[in-house]
C-alpha cells in the first residue's frame, strides 16, 4: 500500500458485511481506521487478517493491518479522538418490531467520545426518524454537545451489493444527509473521499426513506413476479419467456425474476421497518409491503409443493426420496445464508422425511441445517438423486453435470436440459 498522509481518524462501529468493506475503503483512501465490534471472535479473526466478508480479500485486510492504518478492537477506549464515526450495526426485527437496541448501544458508546467538530453518521438501515429521534439525543446527552452545531450528525444509506464487481463501494453513488447544512457539508466531504459521486438530500428523514424505498421497490417487484410465476405455471405459460420478451421494451419496464423467495439482511426485514413506522405513526397498514411479505414468504412452500407434484408424476413421494439441493445462500456467488429461502426449503423437505443433501461452495457449516448432508456437486450425487433442486445459481456450479439428472427443478432458470422444469 502506498504511503499517503492520513486524512484523520475514522471509527467504524460494527465490522460486518457493511462495516468491514467501509473500513477497508477508508484505509485505502488514506484514513486511519478503528474497526470496533462487540464480537470478540470476529475481532480476533480480523486481527489475524482473516476476512469473513467475501468482498474483502485477505490480502487487502492484511495490508491494512501491516501499514498500521487499520485496527480491529472490542476496546471502546480506542474509539476516542475520532474525526468521523460510522455506525453499521444490525437492525433486526423482533417479533415483527424494529429492534434498535444495537444502534442505541453504539450511540451510547460513541457519546463518550464525541467532541467539537467530529462527525457521526448512521448507516444501519432503519425507519425514517431514527437519526434525529434516537441517535442525536443519545449523543447529545452523553457528550453535553449540540448535534448539528457543535458536532455533525447525519445518515447515509449503504448500497453494498455483495458479489457485484461492476458496482463497487467506490463506483456506486452514495446518498448523504445531515441534521443541519453544516452537518451535511461535513458528511458529504467525508464520503467524497470514498466514492466517485455523492448525492445530497435535504434531511436525514429523506435519506432514511430513500434506502427503504429502494428495498421496498425490489421486494414488491420480486413478489409481483413470484405471484405471476405461480399463476403462469398453472396456465401453462412460460413466465421466463414472457419476462425476456417484456425486457425488450426500452422504457417503462424493469425485469425482475422469480425465485424461491427472498433472503439476506435486507428484503425480508427492511420494508417491515417502513410498514411498522406507517402503522405506528399513521395508524394505517402499508398494504404493498404486507402483500409482498406474504407472497415472498410463501415461495419456499411453493417450491416444495412443485417438487412434490414433480416427484408424484414419477411415482415417487418426497418422503424417502434423495434430494440434492444446489445452493443454500440467498444470493448467487455469496456465502450469506441469513434468512435464506433455500435453507427454508431444506427444513421443509427434512420435515417431510426426505433425504436432503446440499452443495454450496460458499456457505459455512454452521448455517447448514444439522440433518442436511453436505456434498459436492459431482456425477455420483446427481445420478443418485431422485430430484435436484437449483436454489442458488452460483457460477461455481458446473451445471452440465445435471444433463444426466432424472429430474431437475430449476428455481433460477439457469439449467438447460431435457429433464428440467423451471419455476
Ligand atoms: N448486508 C447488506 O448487504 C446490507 C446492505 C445495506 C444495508 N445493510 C444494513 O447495515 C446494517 C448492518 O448490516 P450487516 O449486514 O453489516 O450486519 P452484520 O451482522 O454483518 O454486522 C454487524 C456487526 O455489528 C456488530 N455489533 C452489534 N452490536 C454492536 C455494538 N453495539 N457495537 C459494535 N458492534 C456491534 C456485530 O457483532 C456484527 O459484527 C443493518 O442495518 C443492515 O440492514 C446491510
Amino acid at each position: 500500500m502506498r504511503e499517503i498522509r492520513s486524512l484523520g481518524k475514522v471509527v467504524v462501529v460494527g465490522q460486518g458485511y457493511v462495516g468491514l468493506p467501509l473500513a477497508m475503503r477508508a484505509v485505502e483512501r488514506g484514513w486511519d481506521v478503528v474497526g470496533f465490534d462487540v464480537d470478540e471472535q470476529r475481532v480476533k479473526r480480523l486481527s489475524e487478517g482473516d476476512s469473513y466478508v467475501e468482498d474483502v480479500r485477505r490480502e487487502a485486510l492484511t495490508a491494512s493491518i501491516r501499514c498500521g492504518r487499520f485496527r480491529a478492537t472490542t476496546d471502546a477506549l480506542l474509539c476516542a479522538g475520532f474525526d468521523v464515526a460510522v455506525i453499521t450495526v444490525p437492525t433486526p426485527l423482533r417479533e415483527g418490531n424494529p429492534d434498535l437496541s444495537y444502534i442505541d448501544d453504539a450511540s451510547r458508546m460513541l457519546s463518550g467520545h464525541v467532541h467539537s467538530g467530529a462527525a457521526v453518521i448512521l448507516e444501519s438501515t432503519t425507519y425514517p426518524g431514527t437519526t434525529e429521534e434516537l441517535v442525536g439525543p443519545l449523543l447529545e446527552a452523553g457528550s453535553g454537545l449540540a448535534a448539528g452545531k457543535d458536532f455533525w450528525l447525519g445518515y447515509s444509506p449503504e448500497r453494498i451489493d455483495p458479489g457485484n464487481t461492476t458496482w463497487t463501494f467506490g463506483t456506486t453513488p452514495k446518498v448523504v444527509s445531515g441534521v443541519t447544512p453544516a452537518s451535511t457539508n461535513a458528511i458529504k466531504a467525508f464520503y467524497d473521499t470514498l466514492v466517485d459521486q455523492t448525492v445530497t438530500v435535504s434531511s436525514t428523514g429523506v435519506a432514511e426513506l430513500t434506502k427503504l424505498l429502494e428495498n421496498t421497490f425490489r421486494h414488491v417487484n420480486i413478489a409481483l413476479v413470484n405471484e405471476l410465476a405461480m399463476f403462469a405455471a398453472e396456465l401453462d405459460i412460460d413466465i421466463w419467456e414472457a419476462i425476456e420478451a417484456a425486457s425488450t421494451k426500452p422504457f417503462g419496464f424493469m425485469a425482475f425474476t422469480p425465485g424461491p423467495g427472498v433472503g439476506g439482511h435486507c428484503l425480508p426485514i427492511d420494508p417491515s421497518y417502513l410498514s411498522w413506522r406507517v402503522r405506528r405513526n399513521l395508524g394505517r397498514s402499508f398494504r404493498f409491503v404486507e402483500l409482498a411479505n406474504d407472497v415472498n414468504e410463501h415461495m419456499p412452500d411453493y417450491v416444495v409443493q412443485r417438487l412434490m407434484v414433480g416427484l408424484n408424476r414419477r411415482q415417487k413421494s418426497v418422503s424417502g426420496s434423495r434430494i440434492l439441493l444446489l445452493g443454500l445462500a440467498y444470493k448467487r456467488n455469496t456465502g450469506d445464508a441469513r434468512e435464506s429461502p433455500a435453507v427454508a426449503v431444506a427444513h421443509r423437505l427434512l420435515t417431510l422425511g426426505a433425504d436432503v443433501r446440499a452443495a454450496d461452495p460458499y456457505v459455512v457449516e454452521e448455517h447448514i441445517p444439522a440433518s442436511v448432508v453436505r456434498v459436492q456437486l459431482c456425477p455420483e450425487e446427481v445420478a443418485l438423486a431422485n430430484a435436484v433442486v437449483v436454489l442458488t445459481d452460483h457460477d461455481a456450479f458446473d451445471l452440465r453435470l445435471l444433463d444426466d439428472a432424472s429430474y431437475v427443478l430449476d428455481t433460477r432458470h439457469c439449467v438447460q436440459s431435457a429433464a428440467v422444469e423451471s419455476l
